[in-house]
């Protein structure tokens, strides 16, 4: 008698547990209505650096829409760094007036009228890292600013925060740019050095995870001053691992900007950044010279299957499954079921790579349909695992639909 009493208890609490479990707190994104998917588009730093001007911003914007990068899904045209020279008596930020002749408003309705989204760049700290005027003291009064120039995406950089709490300033431009009233992309900048994947996704909508990309494939390079150092593709690729369960509609994770295109990696190697970028559900901001791109480049940045990994609807990040030395398994499920899987070759060699049914979270008896996505190719149905042989450097591919 006492044990069924203890057991009609034990049943009330179980109950009561699994209704209070969707009342459970978790982890806000924060809903402002913008990058429910990663957020695509285009910047200035990876190829120009501080040699940004309103002819050069707005004939990429115009490549942007010639070369089918808008088609493809691209939208945001930003300029980083070195736009703002001085804040005027008042304290309004100053655009570069021989580099910005028109002003910064004529240049977002430039943006604009060709269908695309505009965007700027400050610092959190006083100076920005090109040692311009930051938003430190004046963020209120920049949002305003930027809301009324029409700006859509907002990056904020880290540079001369001196002790500054990452969480608290990000949080306090956050409130600026919820105050305009205006949905505003906030791409936070902080390197990952307060780890923002752990409490960036109420405040923002995508987080830097790393230092700096570097257009070389692997391997960890000194900078000029003799400090460390920037990453190689690679390096950043590794620094994801772990990190998936932050990432969702509205705030992702952030491995730094595109490399594709600017010359310091072979065609494939591209094929590889942009294939693990999409996998990682990161945002696909390019930052190459829209204007002059190689057939095979552009074929790389607008392949609108890889595209549709990134930008499924589910926004869950991938994640790898399997390292063996060179070869790598990464898996994303898709909305609809099935899963964009990445057959990986890190080394120089060709060979051969597999990935079993288990590994994708399916049993192993089922019998799937495999498309190789960069190929546009279907390669039939198969049963319990999938082998390929993958080139040097190459990767893989593939869709596996049940
Ligand atoms: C930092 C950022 C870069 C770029 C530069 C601009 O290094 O991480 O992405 O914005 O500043 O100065």
């Amino acid at each position: 008698m006492g044990k069924s009493f203890f057991n009609k208890k034990f049943v009330l609490f179980l109950l009561a547990f699994t209704l209070y479990i969707p009342f459970a707190p978790t982890a806000r994104a924060w809903d402002n209505g913008v990058s429910l998917t990663p957020p695509m588009g285009w910047n200035s730093w990876n190829k120009f650096g501080c040699n940004v001007s309103e002819d050069m911003i707005k004939s990429m914007a115009d490549a942007m829409v010639t070369s089918g990068m808008k088609d493809a899904g691209y939208q945001y045209v930003v300029i980083d760094d070195c736009w703002q020279v001085r804040r005027d008596e008042n304290g309004f930020i100053v655009a570069d007036p021989q580099r910005f002749p028109s002003g910064i408003k004529a240049l977002a309705d430039y943006v604009h009228s060709k269908g695309l989204k505009f965007g700027l760049y400050s610092d959190a700290g006083k100076l920005t890292c090109a040692k311009r005027p930051g938003s430190q003291g004046h963020e209120f009064q920049d949002a305003m600013l930027y809301a009324r120039w029409g700006v859509d995406y907002l990056k904020y950089d880290w540079c001369s925060t001196d002790t500054r709490n990452a969480q608290e300033a990000y949080s306090t431009m956050h409130d600026a740019l919820a105050a305009t009233g205006r949905p505003i992309v906030f791409s936070m900048c902080e390197w990952g050095t307060a780890k923002p994947w752990l409490w960036a996704g109420s405040i923002g909508n995508l987080w830097r995870t790393t230092g700096d990309i570097d257009d070389h494939w692997e391997g960890k390079k000194k900078w000029a001053d003799g400090g460390c150092c920037s990453l190689g593709m690679l390096d950043i690729v590794d620094m994801q691992v772990g990190l998936e369960g932050a990432a969702g509609p509205g705030h992702w994770n952030d491995p730094d900007m595109l490399e594709v295109g600017n010359g310091g990696m072979t065609t494939m190697e591209y094929r590889s950044h942009f294939s693990l970028w999409a996998m990682l559900a990161a945002p696909l901001i390019a930052g190459n010279d829209l204007r002059s791109m190689t057939p095979e480049i552009k074929a790389i940045l607008t392949n609108k299957e890889i595209i549709a990994v990134n930008q499924d609807a589910l926004g869950l990040q991938g994640r790898r499954v399997g390292k063996d030395g060179n070869k790598e398994i990464w898996v994303k499920q898709l909305k609809d079921g099935s899963r964009a899987v990445i057959l990986f070759n890190r080394g120089t060699a060709e060979t051969e790579v597999s990935v079993s049914w288990t590994d994708l979270g399916y049993p192993e008896h089922l019998s799937a349909s495999v498309r190789d996505l960069w190929a546009g190719k279907d390669l039939g149905k198969v049963t319990g695992k999938f082998s390929a042989n993958v080139g040097p450097h190459e990767t893989l591919v593939v869709k596996v639909t049940p």
